[in-house]
């Protein structure tokens, strides 16, 4: 199964990437987790990176697709993987269709008005990488899962994610209408519970 996580930023694609990786077995592939990768390692591409990251703006195409690319011809993603936070632009997606072909593109639907809250909010674990929202965590400052440190991302504040969020309005929301014209688009409503997103998840992937 080749799958691609769509949503806007906030709305739960890596909490539920994390869930079906788990249930699935499948690959997580994150554009985001990758470039984070490559900043805390002080890459070239990593510093190229930072200077959009840091301002809530997408990384050049040419790069993440090349990226992309060369993550997927690894052996663990020849029997299928989840795609987490791309693509994200018609160019990224068009150059996505001559390698790979996606069988189901899950589209996480969250109102835009509930992200800010939900992402000021959350922690990430730099332990095992799992996030969290401050609401669940009791006043806790280290994972409930691993025990591991918890951190602010640095592009969680306010200003930064305005900005993410107007990026996936004017560049990504378009994918939504390309994939359901191209018949692999599947809505999921994702202003629920957590389990309650993955139930409707699992039901769709089962009947691939
Ligand atoms: P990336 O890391 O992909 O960030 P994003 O798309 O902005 O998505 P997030 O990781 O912030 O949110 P998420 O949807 O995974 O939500 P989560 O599950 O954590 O990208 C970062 C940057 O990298 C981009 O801005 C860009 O610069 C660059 N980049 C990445 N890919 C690129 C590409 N293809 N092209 C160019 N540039 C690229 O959940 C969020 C919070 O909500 C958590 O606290 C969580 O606990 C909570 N939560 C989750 N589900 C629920 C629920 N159902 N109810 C209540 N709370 C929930």
């Amino acid at each position: 199964m080749n799958i691609v996580l769509l949503g806007a930023p906030g709305s739960g694609k890596g909490t539920q990437a994390s869930l079906i990786g788990e249930k699935f077995g499948l690959p997580h592939v994150s554009t985001g987790d990758m470039f984070r990768e490559n900043i805390r390692e002080k890459t070239p591409l990593g510093v190229l990176a930072k200077s959009y990251i840091d301002k809530g703006q997408l990384c050049p195409d040419d790069v993440t697709v090349r990226m992309v690319e060369d993550r997927l011809a690894r052996e663990d993603c020849k029997k299928g993987f989840l795609l987490d936070g791309f693509p994200r632009t018609l160019e990224q997606a068009k150059a996505l269709e001559k390698f790979v072909k996606i069988d189901c593109v899950l589209d996480i639907d969250v109102p835009l008005g509930k992200l800010l809250r939900r992402l000021t909010g959350r922690r990430c674990c730099e332990k095992c990488g799992e996030s969290f929202h401050v609401d669940m965590l009791g006043g806790a400052e280290n994972c409930p899962k691993c025990g591991g440190k918890l951190y602010i991302r640095k592009d969680d504040n306010e200003e930064t994610v305005q900005n993410r969020l107007d990026v996936y309005v004017s560049q990504t929301e378009t994918l939504i209408d390309y994939y359901a014209q191209a018949g692999t688009l599947r809505r999921i409503d994702g202003d629920r519970a957590i389990e309650e997103v993955f139930a409707d998840v699992e039901k769709v992937l089962k009947a691939l």
